[in-house]
């Protein structure tokens, strides 16, 4: 078993570099099998998420060359078999491959996709949508088949902008005859940045980062070179991190625009942030405002920053709440948080955080991803030493942290026990 043991209390001063997108590139592994070409996509982050879905482009015999930050992917020899739930429930993004199989073979078979347990997460809006373009729907014990004769173009209007369903939607749509609109589409980046790769191979997408997304089919897809953007959730991690305890931290390689939700709540409190064309600098302070977050899709306030954020607020002279409005169940850091002195109520999906609290190190779990980042926050920020329990967790979506935060003057030390 893996811990991460964290000796807090000290000042983070240097340059962190922001990796490739997480959410990103769990969606354009699966969308580069929709060409039977050379598919190149470089800045891909070497996390386990990455990992596992290499593993289901293995298992599909497709061919994948890896290089330093990047992948060539090459399925002219795939083979499209049922996906046991083996692979899929590793991660949440293994569901990109129904929509990826489905448009590219009219036909897709596989177990259920795992994921953080932070609410129910079903995926009735994907499987809408495949209705939608023509493709029926069978579930045999969780292993779903969906298929049909030809996709056609549909209009779908999307109950909520759900970010899995609208990219998988688009690399449903994006091989099928006549013209799919997806109107009430998410517009996060991520969905941007696939939409991109998609037209790079010779997809006809217009609007994507717009609520309504126009997809015309075509009949092939071909070879292409991608770049996968800045992570906008690791970037946020690391700015909130700064504003705790950086003096002078410059993160790195990021789209400001990304973040704006973050850094003008940051300011709000009182952080100083010298923002510039692809970095952010950060130092912290001890005069800091309560603050009210709300988190919405975007360009609204990242659910997946609402996790770390809240160490921070414990800094804050007064009372601060964050209502979660994604997720049912992204509360699970609150409890070891306040084990490490932090005085915080959770009631009706709001965190309500009194500060000034002083934090002290203490044995905690990450129960999920960014629950993880949030207990790493906390424990670079207090007192004594921290030790984190199902690291997994964490490893799935950061990029070397260990590293990264060893660069800056962070006392921490990833074990096996
Ligand atoms: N939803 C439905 N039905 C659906 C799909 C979604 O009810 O068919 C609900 C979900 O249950 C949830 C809400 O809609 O309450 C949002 O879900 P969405 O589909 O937008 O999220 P997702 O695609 O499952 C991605 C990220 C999440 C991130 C959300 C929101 C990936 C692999 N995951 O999840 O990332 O929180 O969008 O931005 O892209 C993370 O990185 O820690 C993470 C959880």
């Amino acid at each position: 078993m893996k811990i991460l043991e964290i000796k807090g209390g000290h000042k983070l001063t240097g340059t962190i570099r922001i990796s490739g997108a997480k959410n990103s590139v769990v969606a354009l592994i699966p969308a580069a099998i929709l060409s039977s070409e050379d598919v190149t996509i470089c800045n891909v982050p070497d996390i386990t998420d990455t990992k596992a879905l290499c593993e289901i482009l293995d298992f599909l015999e497709v061919d994948v060359k890896k290089a330093t930050e990047s992948l060539i992917i090459n399925s002219h020899n795939m083979v499209n078999k049922e996906i046991p739930s083996d692979y899929t429930k590793k991660l949440r993004a293994s569901y990109y491959f129904m929509g990826a199989l489905l448009g590219k073979y009219k036909k897709v078979t596989m177990a259920l996709p795992g994921g953080c347990s932070i609410g129910a997460r079903p995926i009735n809006l994907h499987l809408k949508g495949f209705e939608a373009l023509g493709a029926t729907v069978t579930n045999n014990d969780n292993i779903y088949t969906v298929e049909a004769k030809e996709l056609k173009g549909a209009n779908i209007y999307l109950d909520f902008a759900s970010v899995g369903a609208t990219i998988n939607i688009m690399l449903a749509a994006v091989l099928a005859k006549g013209t799919t609109i997806i109107d009430n589409a998410a517009k996060e980046p991520e969905i941007v940045n696939v939409a991109t790769l998609l037209n790079n191979m010779g997809a006809k997408i217009r609007g994507a980062g717009t609520s309504s997304i126009e997809i015309t089919g075509v009949e092939k897809l071909n070879k292409c070179f991608h770049e996968v953007i800045p992570d906008r959730i690791e970037a946020g991690t690391y700015v909130i991190l700064g504003a705790a305890i950086g003096e002078n931290l410059k993160i790195t390689n990021i789209i400001p625009e990304h973040l704006e939700a973050l850094t003008s709540k940051l300011e709000e409190m009182g952080v100083f942030l010298d923002i510039g064309t692809d970095y952010i600098i950060v130092s912290s302070s001890n005069n800091y405002k309560p603050i009210n977050v709300k988190t919405q899709t975007y360009p609204g306030f990242a659910t997946d920053l609402q996790q770390p954020l809240t160490p921070l607020l414990t800094l804050c002279k007064g009372q601060s709440k964050i209502e979660e409005t994604i997720y049912e169940n992204r509360f699970m850091h609150i409890p070891y948080l306040n084990q490490m002195g932090a005085n915080i109520r959770v009631k009706n999906q709001t965190s309500t955080i009194i500060g000034p609290t002083k934090l002290t190190g203490t044995d905690v779990v990450a129960t999920d991803l960014r629950a993880g980042a949030s207990l790493v926050i906390a424990g670079l920020m207090a007192k004594g030493t921290t030790r984190i329990t199902n690291v997994e967790h964490i490893l799935r979506g950061y990029e070397n942290i260990v590293e990264k935060l060893l660069d800056v003057g962070a006392k921490l030390e990833l074990k096996e026990i």
